[in-house]
């Protein structure tokens, strides 16, 4: 396969799609971001990377960060998580609070904020400091030291960040955090702000493709425990709008209100788009488009 010419394709096909929705403006500091971008990277399996159009800039991966954060909860600790958070799509937008009261304090996945939170407080027990831990997990797995975290975006989601602090305090009386809220939201706020471009986002989700094994060929996860994060991933990676993107895309995904989403085809490629353009739901209109081009060009999806 010609993944240059692929990708080239793709981004002539999404080219009028570039520059729809919205930026994400509840995050002050995300709002500053130009509509306009677009880039796209696939990482093979045998670690080939290509790329176009505005891959090599860093973007704020926002939720993506739930994918890493359920990788890292499920190498050390294994199932045990599924007590403290279900894996059921939920049908609501990622921030809402409604199914919480009914299903007593449990969220309905890891990739709702409410499901991340848990995900995050976990990850603090283990580690001791869960933002930490993720970025030194990028950064070994894209090969790319200079990925960090974005302070600007992070204090602005904290000082924003009532609507997260009422989902933990929430799960907080219902006894599923663990850590004191103040320190959850911090390292969720921080995990969300880390910078990473679609280069590195290929690469470093290229676990995932691989059925667990790492940049190295260490084994990260289990073949089982891939399959499981991108079965959740696809049934749950976009929120209420996952059974469109199943529709249209047809693969595992993850995304992010910075307009990043990550895609797997296991056992073939892990792929990174960006483009800052929401749809209602949060997830990016121009990375859908390059996604649902990329499976209809190649014929790789699930289904
Ligand atoms: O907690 C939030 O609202 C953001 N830090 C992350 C939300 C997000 O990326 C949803 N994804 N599309």
């Amino acid at each position: 396969m010609d993944y240059q010419a692929v990708l080239d394709q793709v981004a002539a096909e999404v080219a009028p799609h570039v520059g729809r929705g919205q930026v994400a403006s509840y995050i002050p500091a995300l709002a500053a971001v130009d509509a306009g971008r677009f880039g796209m990277a696939l990482a093979d399996v045998d670690g080939t990377v290509t790329g176009i159009g505005d891959w090599q800039t860093p973007f704020s991966i926002q939720s993506i960060s739930k994918a890493f954060a359920l990788a890292l909860v499920l190498a050390q600790d294994g199932e045990s998580l599924w007590r403290r958070v279900g894996r059921e799509p939920s049908g609501n937008p990622f921030n809402s609070l409604v199914q919480l009261e009914y299903e007593n304090g449990i969220p309905r996945n890891p990739f709702i904020n409410a499901g991340a939170l848990v995900v995050t407080d976990r990850l603090q027990s283990l580690t001791g400091d869960a933002s930490t831990t993720m970025l030194d997990f990028v950064r070994a797995q894209s090969g790319n030291p200079e990925i960090s975290f974005d302070p600007a975006v992070a204090s602005s989601e904290s000082e924003h960040g009532d609507r997260n602090a009422a989902l933990a305090y929430f799960m907080a009386a219902y006894g599923n955090l663990d850590n004191p809220v103040p320190t959850v939201l911090e390292h969720y706020f921080w995990q969300c702000s880390i910078e990473m471009s679609c280069r590195d986002l290929a690469t470093a989700g290229a676990f995932l493709a691989r059925h667990g094994l790492g940049a190295d060929g260490s084994r990260l996860l289990s073949a089982r425990e891939a399959k499981r994060i991108n079965a959740v991933m696809l049934t749950c990676g976009t929120y209420d709008a996952a059974g469109d993107f199943a529709y249209r895309v047809g693969l595992p995904g993850k995304s992010g209100v910075g307009g990043g989403i990550v895609a797997v085809i296991p056992g073939r490629c892990t792929l990174a788009v960006w483009s800052p353009g929401l749809d209602a739901h949060g997830n990016s209109v121009a990375g859908v488009a390059a996604l649902d081009a990329f499976t209809t060009l190649t014929g790789w999806s699930v289904f």
